[in-house]
């Protein structure tokens, strides 16, 4: 199929190029891990976030490649996996012009920052972290240092930029409490106001959590239990109508057990406000069939999907452009980074004498 992509023109005109925030924009940053292919829980959680606050902040959107070295992936892996992400971030309609738009390991600076807070991190704070707890209990023989440190390296991310909004799912509250933390030790340490606090964002005003269809907890990579954006029609079909049901509700206006309620929370982001009212009002008068449910909200995820599908196809088999997009990104977020980290050089001490 021929390419509708638009290529990045002008990009060295554009307003951000010189990553110099407008007065009255606030910056936001966030990121995702390459481990995988996007899914819906990353979709609704954080992308659709970042597509719509390009236009009103300065934005920062990358790409968590260093997060990912915890689990020890391939070398002939780590670019290949950085590029996939980058092409469904362009198919989610994440756009150069308006945001900028990097890996992580190509902005050195923030490894000097990760470094100077982890100064100020301690072990039994660092310990208490839930997902390094649940991650040391998953993988007993690779309990590293650099997870430990994963909420060190996350907050670095952030206020390399001095972000003040970061859009992400609920899941990452408790790193979000960390990257507070640490800014605001960092300014009592140093008697200073330097870094602002940041704050979790969403749209939707509260943090967004999507199920897995599997009856319990959260649509997940290592859950198993994803539908990816590059999932075609037949395979989000078959994966819907799989989902755990139960034997339907006993009486009017009852509450709803955890695994329907997931499926309800699937319908409120994928569907159209009139479709849940519709499926709610045959929850409440017990004449609600699960099949008819699945299957509309397989219809509506399908249609959802279907054109970022396409899009993640056509962006992926365009590496020079892919290539750019991500040179281009690297430079505009490095004149950032490079100024917070010469700031916080010289709020820690390191000037000439
Ligand atoms: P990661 O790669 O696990 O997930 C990326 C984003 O997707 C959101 N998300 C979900 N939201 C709702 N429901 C779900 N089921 C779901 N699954 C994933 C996550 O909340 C996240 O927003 N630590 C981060 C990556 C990171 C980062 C940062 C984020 C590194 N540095 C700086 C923001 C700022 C992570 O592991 O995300």
């Amino acid at each position: 199929m021929q390419t509708e992509i638009q290529p990045i023109q002008n990009i060295n005109n554009a307003n951000h190029s010189q990553n110099i925030p407008l007065d009255n924009m606030e910056t936001v940053v966030s990121g995702i891990r390459p481990t995988g292919n996007l899914h819906l829980g990353n979709y609704f959680g954080a992308v659709t976030n970042f597509v719509k606050m390009q236009d009103d902040y300065n934005c920062l959107f990358f790409i968590a490649d260093w997060h990912s070295l915890t689990t020890h992936p391939k070398p002939e892996d780590i670019r290949k996996s950085a590029y996939t992400i980058l092409a469904e971030y362009l198919a989610c309609g994440l756009d150069p012009e308006k945001s900028t738009i990097y890996i992580q390991s190509d902005v050195k600076e923030v490894l000097e920052l990760y470094l100077y807070l982890n100064m100020n991190a301690y072990l039994g704070e660092l310990e208490r972290v839930t997902s390094f707890k649940e991650k040391a209990r998953k993988q007993p023989d690779n309990v590293n240092a650099g997870l430990l440190t994963y909420p060190t390296l996350m907050a670095a991310d952030i206020l390399i930029h001095k972000a003040i909004k970061v859009p992400v799912g609920k899941d990452q509250e408790q790193n979000m409490e960390m990257a507070r933390k640490f800014a605001r030790r960092f300014n009592n340490i140093y008697g200073v106001e330097y870094f602002p606090e940041p704050q979790s964002y969403s749209l939707a005003g509260k943090g967004i959590k999507i199920p897995g269809l599997d009856g319990s907890g959260k649509m997940g990579k290592s859950e198993g239990n994803c539908i990816y954006l590059i999932d075609d029609a037949a395979t989000i079909r078959k994966k819907v109508m799989k989902a755990v049901t139960d034997s339907g509700p006993t009486e009017p206006n009852s509450q709803k057990p955890e695994v329907i309620q997931n499926l309800f929370t699937l319908l409120e982001v994928a569907s159209t406000p009139d479709t849940y009212k519709y499926f709610d009002e045959k929850w409440n008068d017990c004449s609600i069939r699960y099949g008819d449910l699945k299957k509309q909200l397989a219809e509506d995820i399908v249609n959802k999907i279907a054109p970022i599908r396409e899009k993640i196809v056509e962006y992926s088999s365009n590496t020079a452009l892919l290539k750019r997009i991500a040179e281009e990104g690297a430079e505009k977020a490095r004149i950032s980074a490079a100024k917070t980290l010469s700031e916080v050089q010289k709020i820690i001490g390191f000037t000439n004498i």
